[in-house]
């Protein structure tokens, strides 16, 4: 196939191989299937953008350990889906998917039969509709005035700003901007304060779509591992200093995917390092509200109540509420956010204010939304934890005490071949390496528990079954924890 010739960058043999990681099943059957079926995945899920011009089948094959015949099959199969283009003379490079539904890659909007365990975001609240229905009903106060807000209404701004105080973070509605969703006030931030080709400290594993944010902001992500248990704070510390990155970006309350927090002797020792670092910081705190073993009350005070002037905090209603409003906000100092709604007319001029009139209602309500939901969670963790401990009774699952999913430990790096599997089976799955901001993580999988019973019973079933269906399974041996 040709087509125009791409302006994205190239990717080394080496580098692809890395992004690969571990995609040959250990016997070497049907390798050329397999390898187009894991470049499938790292096209869709976009760690590849559409555009990246890859390295030659020589220096592919020499990087993989594997045949030239064997990486021209696999183009071949690419070239055929219309996923990659070549032209002689100017090698292959990446292109828009064909229209087949993807049965082993990611893609936002999987066809209705699969089954989406790829998103940890969960349905609407029920109380929802009434909110809607009680905001229609206010609207009419706001119809006389033009309706753009840069930094959102008064009342979503003061009711957040209360929340904050709660929690032990004194807070004034100027200290509040209203944004569309958490990952706009990162992109806002980004925007801000950093630059092309300056660093952004992430922990690893991350959210990915952050990781997207600051590579489109043509920043580079710079990852300290996470431990088992928590933060490393000496490896924070030695990067901060040695990096010396322009932007930190922390998920410290049930880190997504690893459902870890942190703790406050830990945040009290992290901001220290910002300050002293001067590193200003966006905490997402997406999840802080899905505390599902207690009052999020009762949790540890926001990082920023330890170091206020160097972290903008970035929180949402997706996941509390729904991700279809596309609500958030970010709280700062007064001047930092006034300096972020100043910059933001150019990208969008102020969010929804029918959404914004929606998001106030189910503000006001508290916990009269938020704690059936909190329990229901709860309820289906324990689920998805019995159901793998029944069909995948290998892994190591561990509890996470909030948020919204299971990070799973394989106990063996299948975690990409087992993605393509499950597609195989008729459900969406991410493999652990989307989570990685530089390829690896492949003995680890997330998986979310949003799903009604009935879907997420039959998701792990055909898990269990794609993942018996692997030449070579992890050896038992491990339990749920
Ligand atoms: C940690 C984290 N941050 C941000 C987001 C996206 O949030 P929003 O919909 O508010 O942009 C998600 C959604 O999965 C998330 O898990």
């Amino acid at each position: 196939m040709t087509s125009s010739l791409p302006a994205g960058s190239r990717i080394s043999g080496p580098r692809l191989a890395a992004f690969l990681g571990s995609w040959r099943r250990p016997d070497g059957r049907g390798a050329a299937v397999d390898l187009a079926a894991a470049l499938r995945v790292l096209f869709l899920d976009g760690r590849l953008p559409v555009g990246t011009r890859l390295p030659a089948e020589r220096e592919l094959a020499e990087a993989l350990g594997v045949s030239r015949t064997m990486i021209t099959s696999a183009m071949d199969a690419l070239r055929e889906a219309g996923m990659v283009a070549s032209r002689r003379g100017a090698g292959s490079w990446i292109t828009v998917p064909g229209k087949e539904p993807d049965r082993t890659g990611w893609s936002l909007h999987p066809p209705s039969e699969i089954i989406d365990m790829a998103h940890a975001s969960p349905f609407a609240p029920p109380e929802l509709a009434a909110a809607v229905d009680r905001a229609r009903l206010r609207l009419p106060e706001l119809l006389n005035s033009h309706g753009y807000q840069s930094f959102g209404l008064p009342e979503p701004r003061e009711l957040i700003a209360r929340r904050y105080t709660e929690r032990g973070l004194p807070t004034t509605p100027d200290q509040v901007m209203i944004t569309n969703g958490s990952q706009h006030a990162l992109t806002l931030a980004l925007r801000l304060h950093v630059g092309p080709g300056q660093r952004v400290l992430v922990d690893n594993p991350t959210y990915p779509t952050a990781v997207d944010g600051i590579r489109a902001a043509h920043a580079l992500p710079v990852a300290v591992a996470l431990d088992p248990d928590g933060w490393d704070l000496d490896s924070v510390e030695a990067t901060l200093r040695q990096a010396a990155p322009r932007l930190a970006y922390f998920v410290v309350d049930f880190q997504n995917p690893t459902g870890l927090r942190m703790s406050a002797p830990d945040r009290e020792r992290l901001a220290h390092a910002l300050r002293r670092s001067r590193t200003l910081t966006l905490v997402d705190e997406t999840l802080v509200e899905l505390d599902l073993e207690g009052d999020p009350l009762d949790g540890p005070p926001p990082l920023s109540a330890f170091a206020e002037d160097w972290v903008i905090a970035a929180g949402s209603a997706s996941k509390a509420y729904w991700g279809g409003l596309r609500m958030g906000w970010l709280r700062a100092p007064a001047e930092l956010v006034h300096r972020l709604g100043e910059s933001r007319p150019s990208m969008d001029l102020g969010s929804p204010v029918f959404e914004q009139l929606v998001l106030a209602e189910l503000l006001a309500e508290g916990d009269d939304v938020l704690a059936p939901r909190r329990r229901e969670f709860a309820r289906r963790r324990e689920l998805l934890v019995d159901l793998l401990a029944q069909h995948c009774p290998e892994w190591t699952v561990k509890r996470p005490s909030g948020g919204l999913n299971l990070w799973c430990d394989l106990g063996k790096p299948l975690s990409t071949q087992l993605a393509m599997a499950v597609g195989r089976h008729g459900v969406q799955a991410v493999p652990g390496s989307r989570f990685a901001a530089h390829g690896g993580l492949e003995q680890w999988m997330r998986l979310p528990y949003t799903l009604p019973d009935d879907q997420l019973t039959e998701a792990v079933l055909r898990i269990g079954a794609a993942w018996r269906g692997l030449a070579d399974p992890a050896p038992p041996g491990h339990g749920i924890a």
